[in-house]
């Protein structure tokens, strides 16, 4: 029996090459005069930023930077940009870059709305009010942000990462522009992908899936095999850029209605202890959890190897679900991901403090499909150390 269905979301999508350009009107039809604009100093100095302040020059909003977000943002940063926001009168937010970047945009609109700071609120549901209005703009196609509810920081002195939870996370806006992707390099295209591929599995997988979320996650998984390999090595290419920038929206919104599991558990340590970045750190752990997970539905396993384009013909149910290991791994090492933790210098004695870590993400973990012990973890964790 399905449990109870709510579905919430973005408000209003634009994607397209040129969506960009929609910007200002976008902002002119909140009712906005004072945008805070959120990005990171890379990107507020590339071509994207130039063409972006172009836009809103001589324009009827007036633009306030806040240029500090940095990868695996802490929660001041959003402390901080809130401050900046509500000092000068900010009445929408706009977030332009990778997830670290939405992910504090997102929490400073609601931070102008809402008292105290961004770790008072770290669980699911704690935001007691909507925000400023936000306007998310995607530069990478993988992180999925600008679909989700969630804005995840990392607390370096506690070496935990925790994630804020709230339907009043949801952008108002989610700007799609397949051309802002293009300059990305070769190894963040892959990283990312992968982030974007591990959230259309998780989620298709999630025990949360529904009829709503299930066509959107495996849809991104089909577009996600098919056009990743092409986004890699052909990155100019608009159409490679187009399918993997509709994947992982499709990606992010199965995620927002059906969670991640434990690829994501997994993968937070490493980004918490070791600064792996997380794209990276879901890339290299996927097939190793899929091993453990595939025979926890069998049904839906088989699904995904079919859509990764595996030969099921003459198979048992069961060896096609296998064959999604197979898929996964021949893509992720066709795109140069590393393949242990060994490789990311990883010491292995780190192992049961990460396992035990993980074991804390406890929303990611009930998702799963097969239950995670710690045993498990440190299982997984050590087979991915060696690269078995
Ligand atoms: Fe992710």
């Amino acid at each position: 029996m399905q449990n109870l269905v709510a579905v919430e979301g973005v408000k209003k999508t634009i994607f397209g090459v040129g969506a960009i350009n929609q910007i200002l009107s976008e902002c002119l039809s909140l009712g906005a005069s004072r945008a805070l604009l959120v990005v990171d100093r890379a990107l507020a100095q590339s071509e994207i930023g130039t063409s972006v302040e172009n836009l809103f020059r001589n324009s009827p909003v007036q633009v306030i930077p806040y240029y500090e977000v940095t990868p695996e943002p802490s929660p001041d940063l959003a402390d901080s940009g809130a401050e900046t926001a509500k000092r000068e009168n900010a009445d929408c937010v706009i977030g332009i870059g990778g997830g670290s970047t939405m992910d504090v945009a997102k929490a400073i609109a609601v931070l102008c709305k809402n008292e105290g700071k961004i770790l008072d609120y770290v669980g699911l549901d704690l935001v007691k009010r909507p925000g400023l209005p936000t306007i998310m703009v995607p530069t990478t196609a993988g992180t999925g942000s600008e679909a989700t509810f969630t804005s995840v920081f990392t607390m370096k002195e506690t070496k935990t990462k925790g994630g804020v939870n709230s339907p009043f996370l949801y952008p108002h806006t989610a700007i799609l522009d397949p051309a802002l992707t293009l300059g990305l390099p070769a190894d963040i295209t892959a990283s990312t992908g992968m982030d974007a591929l591990t959230h259309a599995i998780e989620s298709f997988t999630s025990l949360q899936a529904h009829f709503m979320s299930e066509p959107l996650s495996l849809k991104a998984i089909e577009i996600i095999s098919a056009h990743l390999r092409g986004a890699v090595f052909g990155g100019s290419d608009i159409l490679f850029r187009t399918s993997m920038l509709k994947a992982s929206y499709l990606a992010g919104m199965g995620l927002a209605m059906s969670g991640v599991g434990a690829v994501h558990a997994l993968a937070y340590p490493l980004g918490a202890f070791f600064d792996v970045p997380h794209g990276l750190a879901n890339a290299l752990l996927l097939p190793y959890v899929l091993e453990y997970n595939y025979p926890g539905d069998i049904e839906k396993f088989a699904h995904i190897a079919r859509a990764m384009g595996e030969n099921s013909k003459g198979l048992s149910k069961r060896d096609t679900a296998a064959l999604t290991v197979k898929a996964v791994r021949n893509l992720s090492r066709d795109i140069n991901i590393p393949q242990k933790l060994m490789d990311l210098k990883i010491p292995e004695d780190s192992i049961p403090e990460m396992a035990e870590a993980a074991m804390k993400l406890k929303r990611p973990l009930m998702n799963n499909p097969r239950p995670v012990t710690a045993g498990v973890a440190e299982d997984i964790y050590h087979k991915a150390f060696e690269g078995m």
